[in-house]
């Protein structure tokens, strides 16, 4: 490969990175499912159907969620049908994807304009898959997930393993890795 080459893949390597780099916070420690949800002001379960454009904000992966809401588990009681607004990749620190036709428990808070819009209560994603622990996590912190959610309730059966789901994981460094051990390989 020819050093120009070189310079150009590496370039763009260390852009990515700079993209895919978690957000840094200072003092950032890891939280549980359940601490998380008991910080979150808002949670729903729900499905996602359709994404539209953010009205304002021109970032190319952000977007407005609209979900069918399942399940209303804290917080002010939504309606059957909402959007999330913010919602995708608008920073390092805030990026809840919501992909179309995904379930997902979702924390929410209203903006200044009183839009609904993702309450990233530890900086990482709050679209929890409804697994067995994400889901015996958010039922930890809110109680009476058999009550306010038969559908996630379900999930959980007879499990008490805890909620340290590795879902919540920050994807950046491993991204940032392949992308290092990719350009390494290229040399
Ligand atoms: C969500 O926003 C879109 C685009 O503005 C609109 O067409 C849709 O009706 C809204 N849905 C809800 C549930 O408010």
């Amino acid at each position: 490969m020819t050093g120009f080459r070189q310079l150009v893949v590496v370039s763009l390597l260390l852009a990515f990175c700079e993209v895919c780099r978690p957000c840094s916070v200072v003092n950032w420690r890891h939280k549980s499912v359940a601490e998380q949800a008991a910080e979150a002001k808002i949670i729903v379960y729900g499905t996602v159907r359709a994404h539209y454009p953010m009205p304002d904000v021109p970032i190319e992966n952000a977007y407005v969620a609209e979900m069918d809401v399942t399940c209303n588990l804290k917080g002010e009681v939504l309606p059957a049908r909402i959007n999330i607004s913010e919602a995708g990749e608008l920073t390092s620190c805030h990026h809840t994807l919501l992909p179309i036709g995904g379930a997902f428990i979702t924390f929410l808070e209203r903006d200044a304009s009183s839009q609904l819009v993702p309450d990233e209560v530890n900086y990482l994603s709050v679209a929890f898959p409804p697994t067995t622990e994400n889901a015996y996590g958010v039922g930890k912190a809110v109680g009476d997930l058999a009550e306010k959610c038969p559908q996630l309730h379900s999930q959980i059966g007879d499990y008490t393993g805890g909620d340290n789901s590795a879902a919540i994981g920050k994807p950046g460094p491993l991204i940032c890795f392949v992308a290092v051990l990719i350009a390494t390989m290229m040399n």
